[in-house]
């Protein structure tokens, strides 16, 4: 009899994919691991079509410089989805376009053209009859949102459109800027005793897990805005393995346990404190490290040499599937990454 416990419907990891690697190598990375859900951080045309057939559910982005063009223009709008999203699906399984990223912290000066531009890609599905397949959000930081009156028009626009609110979470982020308010032992799902636990002073509700913590945030602050019912996506969260001197919890072993701890978290579908009914889904930030990246690097592989060989890394990422044959990048040679940004 099997007595493990079935991952609930719903809850899944997937993960995050920037540029600059082979989209075949990246593939492969994928049915090896067996990943069925993918985030990347543009419309990269090459690997759109290398994840045609595979079934994998992937998340498009816009990029941040693109939002202010697509909120000023339908037509521009129209033409994003028609070259990133039409021409791909339903070969390339695209489930979602994640229009820029913390728009409203990191680029305030488009927040007023955010929720434009979220509708006029909408509209631009509906256009090609995708909007059933296709669901339009924007990833929120956990920081304090400048603008409520945008956010209620973007929750209005995700309930309406039966659509997610994307959040990333990351606990290594809050742990560093809670200046020791935190155990760490909180950021990584260690076990805390009971008297260690963080009590939510609005909620009394207690909480084992920082993760947890921030999903409860983003449903407090919706409800706060009188939106109930629409689900939260973690679009990005994950622990760095790296960050040079300045950053002593920055280690390969912590993000083992937070990588680790989460898989297992998200996949066990408890749910939060709050809504221990929610099912989660996470995207781990990020499945490829920069080879060439010289500071912080969260990735998870490395590519060494001519062919996709892993590092030691990549043999202790024990939580996912171990391989057995590790396959050829590519035929022909593959592009060098981009310089880190
Ligand atoms: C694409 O993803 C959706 C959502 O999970 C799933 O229902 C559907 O079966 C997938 N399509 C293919 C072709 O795999
Ligand atoms: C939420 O709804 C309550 C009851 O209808 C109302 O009193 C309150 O002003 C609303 N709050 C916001 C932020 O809209
Ligand atoms: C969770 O789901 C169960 C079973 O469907 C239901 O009885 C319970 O009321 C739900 N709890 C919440 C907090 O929604």
């Amino acid at each position: 009899m099997n007595h493990r416990r079935q991952p609930r419907a719903g809850s899944f990891v997937g993960f995050n994919i920037g540029g600059g690697f082979s989209a075949a190598a990246a593939v492969s990375l994928l049915k090896v691991q067996g990943i069925r859900h993918v985030r990347l951080s543009d419309a990269d045309h090459r690997l759109l079509s290398a994840l045609a057939g595979t079934g994998v559910e992937v998340i498009v982005g816009v990029q941040n410089d693109e939002v202010l063009r697509i909120g000023q223009s339908p037509a521009a709008a129209a033409e994003w989805v028609k070259t990133n999203v039409a021409t791909f699906a339903p070969a390339t399984n695209i489930t979602f376009i994640a229009v820029g990223d913390e728009v409203l912290t990191s680029i305030p000066n488009a927040a007023d053209v955010l929720v434009a531009a979220v509708e006029h890609l909408h509209s631009a599905l509906v256009a090609a009859d995708l909007n059933l397949q296709v669901k339009v959000s924007t990833p929120h930081s956990m920081a304090v949102i400048p603008r409520p009156s945008v956010m209620v028009e973007l929750l209005q626009f995700l309930q309406k459109t039966g659509s997610f609110f994307m959040l990333n979470a990351q606990p290594y982020h809050g742990y560093i800027e809670g200046g020791g308010i935190f155990p760490l032992d909180y950021a990584l799902f260690k076990p805390l005793l009971p008297s260690k636990q963080i009590v939510d002073p609005n909620t009394l509700s207690s909480y084992g897990n920082m993760f947890d913590a921030m999903i409860d945030a983003a449903f407090f602050s919706m409800e706060a805005l009188n939106f109930s019912g629409v689900p939260v996506l973690v679009t990005e969260t994950g622990w760095p393995w790296r960050g040079g001197a300045a950053a002593p919890d920055a280690t390969i072993g912590n993000a083992l346990l937070y990588n680790g701890n989460l898989h297992r978290h998200v996949l066990a579908g408890a749910g939060t404190p709050a809504r221990p009914n929610a099912t989660v889904g996470a995207y781990i930030y990020e499945l490829f490290a920069e080879p060439a990246a010289e500071e912080e690097s969260w990735g998870l592989f490395f590519r060494t040499g001519r062919r996709c060989t892993p590092s030691t890394w990549e043999l202790r990422v024990r939580f996912l599937r171990t391989r057995r044959s590790w396959p050829a990048c590519s035929a022909s040679p593959t592009p060098a990454p981009p310089p880190a940004s």
